[in-house]
C-alpha cells in the first residue's frame, strides 16, 4: 500500500529539509507520461523528477540537448494528471536558462505555472545560475540544483565521465554545493562522482543530497524509471541497477500476440461479441 502517512509525505521544501534532519531517505524516480505517473502514484516513491532525459529515454535523441522547454511543459503536465499528490520536479531543459538569469526566471515560472511542478531543477553553478536560483526562491518557484555530471554540458565534461577525480575538482564541487545552498537551493542532485565526495557534501549541507553514481551517503537517491525497469539493455552503467527485466517481458509478450494472430488463436470466443 502507498505510505499515506502525511507526516512523511513530500508536499514542500521543507518536508525534505526535515526528512533529512530526521535521517530519513529518500526515493525519486523520473517519469515521463501520464500512465506511468499513475502507477508510481500508487507506490510508497517520495518523489518524481521529469527529466530532461526524457530526450534520450523517450524522443530518441542521443543527448538530452534537443528538448525545448514546450516538450518539458507538455510531459509534465502529464506526469501531474498521472500523479496529482506527488512532489514533483520539472527538468529546466537546454536552452531555456543558459543565457542569463532573467531567462532562467522566465522559464522556472513559465513551467510552474503551466504544469504545476512543485520545483524546478537546472544545472550548474555559474554565477548566473547561483542568481537565478537566488531570484527563483523569492519569486516563489523552489529549486533543486544539479552538479557533478551535468549532462547539458557533456561536450564540457568531454562526455559522460566521472566528474571530481582530482582534489582541485573535488573542492571545486564541494564550493559549488554550498554556493547552491546559499543561493536558495533546498536539494542538489549529485551525479557520477566518487562516493566519499558526495558523503562530504552531505554532511557539509543543510539541504538534501540527491545521488545518482554519488553513492549511498547521499539524503535520496534517483535512477532513471526505464533504467530501473530493465528497458534498456544495450548498455547499463555501474550505477544502473535493474529491479525489472522488461525489455524481455515485453518481447514475449508482443511475440505471443503475433503469433496468436498468426496461427487464428486470437481473437478466440472469450474475447470476441456474440
Ligand atoms: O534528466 C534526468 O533524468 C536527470 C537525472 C539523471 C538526475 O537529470
Amino acid at each position: 500500500m502507498p505510505d499515506q502517512n502525511p507526516s512523511t509525505a513530500l508536499r514542500y521544501p521543507a518536508h525534505w529539509l526535515a526528512a533529512k534532519a530526521s535521517g530519513r531517505k529518500l526515493s525519486v524516480l523520473t517519469c515521463y507520461d501520464a500512465g506511468m505517473a499513475g502507477l508510481l502514484a500508487q507506490t510508497d516513491l517520495d518523489a518524481i523528477l521529469v527529466g530532461d532525459s526524457l530526450a534520450m529515454v523517450v524522443q530518441g535523441h542521443d543527448s538530452t540537448l534537443p528538448v525545448t522547454l514546450d516538450e518539458m511543459t507538455y510531459h509534465c503536465r502529464m506526469v501531474r494528471r498521472g500523479a496529482p499528490d506527488k512532489f514533483i520536479i520539472g527538468d529546466l531543459p537546454f536552452g531555456s536558462f543558459q543565457v542569463n538569469a532573467d531567462e532562467a526566471v522566465r522559464s522556472g515560472l513559465a513551467l510552474m505555472k503551466a504544469a504545476a511542478v512543485d520545483a524546478v531543477k537546472l544545472e550548474g553553478a555559474s554565477p548566473h545560475i547561483l542568481e537565478a536560483v537566488q531570484r527563483l526562491k523569492s519569486a516563489g518557484v523552489p529549486v533543486v540544483g544539479h552538479i557533478g555530471l551535468t549532462p547539458q554540458s557533456f561536450r564540457e565534461h568531454a562526455g559522460f565521465k566521472l566528474q571530481g577525480k582530482t582534489k582541485t575538482d573535488q573542492a571545486r564541487i564541494l564550493a559549488e554545493a554550498r554556493a547552491l545552498q546559499t543561493a536558495g537551493a533546498f536539494a542538489i542532485v549529485l551525479e557520477l562522482m566518487p562516493s566519499s565526495l558526495a558523503a562530504e557534501i552531505t554532511r557539509a549541507l543543510e539541504i538534501v543530497t540527491i545521488g545518482i553514481g554519488a553513492g549511498p551517503d547521499c539524503d535520496a537517491q534517483v535512477l532513471v524509471l526505464h533504467d530501473l525497469l530493465g528497458l534498456f539493455e544495450d548498455f547499463k552503467p555501474r550505477h544502473v541497477k535493474h529491479y525489472a527485466t522488461l525489455a524481455s517481458v515485453i518481447r514475449t509478450a508482443v511475440n505471443g500476440y503475433h503469433n496468436d494472430v498468426h496461427q487464428g488463436r486470437f481473437p478466440d470466443d472469450e474475447h470476441s461479441f456474440a
